[in-house]
Formats: structure tokens, sequence, C-alpha cells
């Protein structure tokens, strides 16, 4: 551990807790706090997840710092994650963990629990934050969705991302099949989803599922570089633009034109505000 990166200090979780999880939280101490990284730490395993995984991710979101701005989501080891625990499907389930849910509870109870595992992955797009995903390896499934779920990814050379539910019988059910359609459109996502071929980097950089592609050893350098980047941007408006962004899609060009106005507007009286905070010493 570096100096200046202090171990879980204020995450909802303890360190029991999160090596349960297969997870790691580590929060900047030299940028007071807004820097902060969620590693997938069961490099053994191909960092594979668990339900203990979404659910630590889920109180990890809950908890997180208001200092925080930049989350950076990483994988230890080779891989970026290989995905759900696949011993999940045996009769002997992952040792020391309880079923992900109960098969049999009514419609209604496995909707809330698909809900709480999803909530894993949907505070990444709060628009206080920039979630940045550094990707190494695979990146399987719910390890793919997750990657999908930050503002901006980050590939190692090696990347090979892969959605492989169909192939299991399931669906995208961890927030990734929007960010999918939004980037790549609902042709390629099918051909994606429904052969689960793996894409490598150069492709995901020409599908625009990356932002960067830079050589596995550069990879951390590239994300610390990327971080300064965008902690040197003004925090208000980092969370403004991010929350405008995130609505173009979806809006017509008057509402987008309006939200621009309600948020320039937002943005001009925080500046008069701090201009006169100044000016008063
Ligand atoms: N679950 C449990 N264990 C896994 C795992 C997984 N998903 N992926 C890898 N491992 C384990 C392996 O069993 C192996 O364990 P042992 O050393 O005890 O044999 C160890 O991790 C290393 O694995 P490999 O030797 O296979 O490592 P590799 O670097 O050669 O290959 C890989 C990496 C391509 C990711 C390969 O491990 C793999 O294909 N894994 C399975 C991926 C998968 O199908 N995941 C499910 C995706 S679907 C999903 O995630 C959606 C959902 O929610 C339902």
């Amino acid at each position: 551990m570096s100096e200046g990166v202090s171990k879980e200090r204020g995450v909802g979780l303890g360190t029991e807790e999160l090596a349960k999880a297969g997870l790691k939280f580590e929060l900047d101490s030299i940028s007071e706090g807004a820097v902060a990284t969620v590693t997938l730490n069961r490099p053994e395993r191909r960092n594979a997840m668990t339900g203990s995984t979404w659910r630590g991710l889920a109180r990890i979101g809950q908890s997180l710092p208001e200092s925080v701005r930049v989350v950076i989501v990483r994988g230890e080891g080779p891989s970026f994650s290989a995905g759900i625990d696949l011993r999940t499907f045996t009769p002997e389930g992952v040792p020391g963990e309880p079923p992900i849910m109960r098969t049999d509870g009514t419609d209604a109870e496995l909707d809330a629990g698909i809900k709480a595992l999803q909530a894993g992955y949907l505070w990444l797009r709060r628009p206080g934050i920039v979630s940045v995903a550094a990707v190494q390896g695979h990146a399987v499934g719910a390890g793919f969705q997750l990657a999908l779920a930050c503002d901006i990814r980050i590939l190692a050379d090696d990347a090979q991302l892969c959605m492989k539910e169909p192939a299991l019988g399931l669906v995208p059910d961890l927030t990734g099949s929007k960010p999918l359609v939004d980037i790549v459109g609902v042709n390629r996502a099918l051909e994606l989803c429904l052969t689960a071929r793996s894409i490598g980097a150069e492709e995901a950089y020409r599908l625009l599922l990356a932002e960067l592609v830079v050589p596995a050893a550069s990879l951390d350098g590239t994300v610390a570089d990327l971080v300064a980047a965008l902690l040197a941007v003004d925090r208000g408006a980092a969370t403004a633009t991010k929350a405008l962004l995130q609505q173009a899609r979806e809006n017509t060009l008057e509402q987008q034109a309006a939200a621009e106005r309600a948020a320039q507007i937002g943005r001009l009286r925080a500046l008069a505000a701090a201009a006169r905070a100044t000016a008063a010493g």
C-alpha cells in the first residue's frame, strides 16, 4: 500500500466483511479523500463475484464518503472479473456463501432480490462522482456489466469483454443492457450477447466501449493521469455537467436546451457566490 492511501476508511463495511465479499476499498488521503478505489480482490478465482460481492458494492455506494469525487473500479491479478462465481450454480454452492436468492420465491421476492444486487452497480452513475473502470484481462458477464456501469473505461491491450449470460440461459440483469445498447446500438448488442463472443481491446475501442486502450503495464499510470485531470475540474461544474449529459439522450432538443439553461443558472449563481466570498475575504 502506497503512502497517502488509507484502507477502508469511511466505508460502511469492516475489513472482514470486505474480504468475505472479495472486495477492497481504499480512500486516497493525499487528495483528501477525493479518490476512492474499489478493488475486486479474489485473484485466485479471477475475481469471480458472489451475492456478497454485489451486496458489498451496494453498501460501499450507500456509505461512500462525501469527499469522494472519483471512484476507480479495478480487479486484482490477471483479470478484471470472470463474472459470477460459477459454483453458485452447483448443488453445493459457493463455500461459506448463502444462496444468492431462493428461486422458489414469488416473483415479487425475486424482483426485490435482483434489485438489491443491481444497487451494487447503479450508484456508479451518481452525478456527484465520476466512475472509472480499469480493465485488464477478462471482464465476463457480471464483470463486463460492472465495467459498463462506470462512466469511463480504460482498457489494457489484453482486455477481453464478454456478455456470457445468454450462454448460461440467463439475461444480463446487472444494469449492463442499457449502457451496452446506448453505446453500440441494439443490433451490435444483440450480436454480442447472443453469440457470447469475446471482444478484444481494439474492437472494444472501435465500438466505443473503451475510452482508451493502453499497454497493460501503463494501465495504473494512465488511470492516475485521468484522475488528476478529472480532479482539476471544478466539482460543482463536474456534477452539473454529468447530470446534463446523462439526460441528453432521452431529452428532446428543447428539453435539453432548457436543462442546459437551468444548469447554467445554477453554475452562474454558484460562481458569483464564490466570487463574493473571496472578495469578502
Ligand atoms: N467462478 C468460479 N471460479 C472461477 C471463475 C468463475 N466465474 N472463473 C475462473 N475461476 C477459477 C477457475 O476455476 C480456476 O480455479 P482453480 O485454479 O482452482 O482451477 C481459477 O479461477 C483460474 O481460472 P483459469 O485457470 O480458467 O484462468 P484463466 O486466466 O486461464 O481464464 C477466464 C480466465 C477466461 C475468465 C476463465 O476462468 C473463465 O472462462 N471463467 C468462467 C467465466 C464465466 O463463464 N463466467 C460467468 C459469466 S456469466 C455472469 O457473470 C452473469 C451472471 O450474473 C449470471
